[in-house]
């Protein structure tokens, strides 16, 4: 089977009610990154950090997946699918695919402030200040704020090495180093991306699908099997 590396973005789950962050009415237009998303931010300003989080955990959980999030684990029929999200929602794992590999954290995990290692479930929407790791220190959201490392990169490098085909969706590719991922594949396989909007890339062999995730993932589909599907 091929390897097809799928990159999401936001846009993936905008079907599924989830706010992006630079479209218009996105969420960097309502509220200021580095008030909300910045270890500066959590050392000033705790409980905003903190009700920002709550209230995008309460949104998520009534949210499902979408066409789009679904047509992917359709895909893992056909091909040994990698997905590497950027999004903090867990509607790849809702709708069933296999490999995801979360670049910016998870919305519904918590982790320890003295030790990254220790990560929980959330239970329920809402994380608070006064809650504690098992070595009593206080939680955090488990999410990759702007300024810190990424420590799922590496990974992530090691499976866009291995791409015979990569998919982009619903990413501006604005944020780095995510947007640098592209730089891992090998040169000259095809790229797919799927984004109602332009976005702006200087790799080539890109073919562009310029619809909504949930319409563009079955085109996808349809394109994919006509190439790359013998049978
Ligand atoms: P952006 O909000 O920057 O980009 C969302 C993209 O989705 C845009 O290109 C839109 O055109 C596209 N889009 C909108 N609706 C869509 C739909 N229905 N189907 C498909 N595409 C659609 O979001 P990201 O690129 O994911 O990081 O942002 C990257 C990172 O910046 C996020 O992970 C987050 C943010 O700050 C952190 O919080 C660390």
């Amino acid at each position: 089977m091929k390897n097809l590396v799928v990159l999401t973005g936001a846009g993936i789950s905008a079907e599924s009610g989830i706010k992006t962050f630079r479209d218009m009415g996105g969420l960097w237009e309502e509220y200021d990154v580095m008030e909300v998303a910045s270890p500066q931010a959590w050392e000033s300003n705790p409980e905003l950090v903190m009700r920002f989080y709550n209230e995008r955990r309460k949104k998520l959980l009534e949210a499902s997946p979408n066409k789009g999030h679904k047509g992917l684990v359709e895909l893992e029929k056909y091909f040994d699918l990698h997905i590497v999200t950027q999004n903090v929602d867990d509607l790849h794992e809702r709708a069933g695919s296999k490999n995801i590999l979360h670049l910016h954290g998870e919305l519904k995990k918590a982790r320890s402030t003295i030790d990254p290692n220790l990560v929980y479930d959330i239970d329920g929407w809402e994380l608070k200040l006064g809650d504690t790791c098992e070595k009593g220190s206080q939680l955090r959201p488990h999410i990759v704020w702007f300024g810190e490392a990424v420590p799922a990169i590496a990974e992530a490098a090691s499976i866009c090495e291995r791409a015979d085909i990569f998919v982009v969706i619903g990413t501006s590719l604005n944020v780095y180093p995510a947007a640098g991922l592209l730089d891992y594949a090998p040169k000259g396989i095809p790229i797919f991306l799927i984004d109602p909007n332009d976005v702006h890339t200087s790799y080539k062999n890109v073919s562009f699908i310029k619809e909504k995730a949930g319409t563009g993932v079955q085109k996808l589909i349809d394109i994919l099997k006509e190439k790359f599907i013998n049978d």
